[in-house]
């Protein structure tokens, strides 16, 4: 068997354990295999690459040879500190500027391929592709990071006739396109590279903060077709694989997120939405009112007295870290016969699965974390919801205001509950800069602080065990 065979095969058996991991990802309770799985596909692809590369090396083999393993070292090293320090809350912004690494990698492989290799026109028509995905990626992601990290405004560029000018570029590539391949030049190459890196900082600068996650996923799905454009170009069919994988996996993501938040999907990429919630949207109903504020020891007595209580967690939870104290809130009522169970909504945090993930950190049972649909009905039978640092996701304007900006979004319809306490800080709004009249009904109070300190104040004033009396 030779090398390249060998090489071959690993990549079948990377492919293959990739798909495994994207199946052991769906779902919460094989998570942490599918990511085994997926690290082990990545060891096997590396190595069999590396093998290549060496086998295939037209300099002496140890130049090769450091060159790879000084930029694995380099890699991995930044690689391991990021990943270490990352906040759960920075990891939006994290994926969105990995995301521009995956766009940078394309545009450089095309522009090399069309360099160092021949000119038959399907090898030019994956050039073009490649960087042209490559650099709207790119650009893209790195204002998607900026926003995400709060370096630039997350209002929406609004540009008069935006429609027109993305149709220009997009256009003008084409025509482009057509040049580079009846007459292969690096001019055309160059200059569409130019207009697709525009496209990139225009797309997604045109887009408000609301509909940022969608943004995020669309670019992993982007950064999937750099990477499958680059495998046709390196003629490297594991790169294609996985790109394939990306790319269709992070498209799905995006259109699940849509329905999430009721948007139409071409609407979201053609931007608009969510920057102007800040400034009190137009036409949307103003909330007014007066609210409640509960203490902690009343919370515990409410808690006390309920049978069945639900848990809607949002990004404050997240931003206070209170998963701990939440998750040692739920043994205590547990043991003591209440029903507890959490409500997730799709986008509740700032990235797909973030509850889902600090829950599981924190050992919540899995059965009991549901998602929207399966818990929204139970609502009315519940008698403590506890609201812990969400705020857009339980907001009943989102079904009864047409013009609020959120308007149509599904959301958590915790106000049917028979009591409501909110965990927050202040009045202030939440993400898409909207106030929430949920705090204003009757049945809703607000018990203001650090949700950690307050949960860990409720947990301190109810014993662990109650002695269970007729
Ligand atoms: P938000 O609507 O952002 O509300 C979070 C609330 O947490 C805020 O109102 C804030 O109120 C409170 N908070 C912050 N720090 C706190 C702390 N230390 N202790 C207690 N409360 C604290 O969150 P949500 O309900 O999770 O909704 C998510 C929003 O983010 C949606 O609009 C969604 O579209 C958007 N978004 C989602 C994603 C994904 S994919 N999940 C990505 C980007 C954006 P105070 O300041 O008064 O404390």
């Amino acid at each position: 068997m030779t090398l390249v065979s060998i090489a071959q095969v690993s990549y079948l058996v990377a492919a293959v354990l990739f798909i495994l991991s994207l199946a052991g990802l769906a779902r919460q309770s094989t998570a942490r295999r599918g990511n085994l799985l997926g690290m082990a596909g990545m060891a096997i692809a590396i190595l069999a690459t590396v093998a290549l590369a060496l086998d295939q090396s037209e300099r002496p083999v140890g130049v090769t040879a450091a060159l790879i393993v000084g930029v694995l070292l380099i890699g991995a090293l930044v690689g391991t500190w990021r990943a270490r320090s990352v906040e759960m809350t920075q990891m939006p912004e994290l994926i969105a500027i990995l995301h521009s690494f995956v766009g940078a990698a394309a545009v450089l492989i095309g522009f090399n391929s069309y360099l160092t290799e021949g000119h038959d026109a399907m090898h030019l028509v994956e050039v073009f592709l490649g960087v042209f995905i490559g650099a709207v990626t790119f650009t893209g992601s790195i204002v998607a990071f900026l926003k995400l990290s709060a370096r630039m405004k997350s209002a929406p560029l609004t540009l008069p006739g935006r429609h027109a000018l993305n149709l220009a570029g997009l256009v003008a590539s084409v025509a482009l396109g057509a040049w580079f391949i009846a007459s292969p030049s690096i001019w055309p190459l160059l200059l569409m590279t130019v207009i697709a890196l525009a496209i990139g900082v225009h797309l997604v600068a045109a887009i408000g903060g609301g509909d940022m996650p969608v943004v995020v996923s669309m670019l992993n799905s982007y950064s999937g077709w750099a990477a499958a454009a680059a495998g046709f170009m390196l003629g490297n069919d594991l790169l294609i694989v996985v790109g394939a994988l990306v790319g269709s996996s992070g498209a799905i993501l995006s259109y699940i997120m849509c329905k999430a938040m009721n948007r139409q999907f071409l609407s979201v990429i053609l931007g608009g939405f969510g920057g102007e919630g800040a400034a009190a949207p137009s036409g949307a109903a103003a909330v007014e009112g007066t609210h409640t504020e509960v203490s902690v020891a009343e919370t515990v007595e409410l808690l006390q007295s309920a049978r069945s209580v639900v848990i809607a967690p949002g990004y404050g939870m997240a931003v206070a870290k209170a998963q701990y104290p939440v998750a040692e809130l739920v043994a205590r009522l547990r043991s003591r016969g209440v029903k507890v169970r959490f409500a997730v909504h799709p986008v509740a945090g700032r990235l797909p699965g973030h509850m889902n993930v600090l829950l599981a950190e924190a050992r919540v049972p899995y059965d009991i974390v549901l998602e929207l649909d399966e818990i929204n009905d139970d609502f009315a039978e519940t008698d403590v919801v506890l609201v812990i640092g969400a705020n857009d996701t339980v907001n009943p304007a989102a079904l009864e205001d047409p013009h609020s900006p959120i308007a149509g979004m599904p959301v958590l319809q915790v106000w049917q509950a028979g009591r409501v306490v909110v965990f927050k800080r202040s009045m202030a709004t939440g993400y898409a800069g909207v106030q929430n009249p949920l705090f204003f009904r009757d049945n809703t109070s607000m018990l203001f602080g650090d949700a950690k300190t307050q949960v860990e104040a409720i947990v301190a004033a109810m014993p662990a065990t109650e002695p269970v009396s007729a």
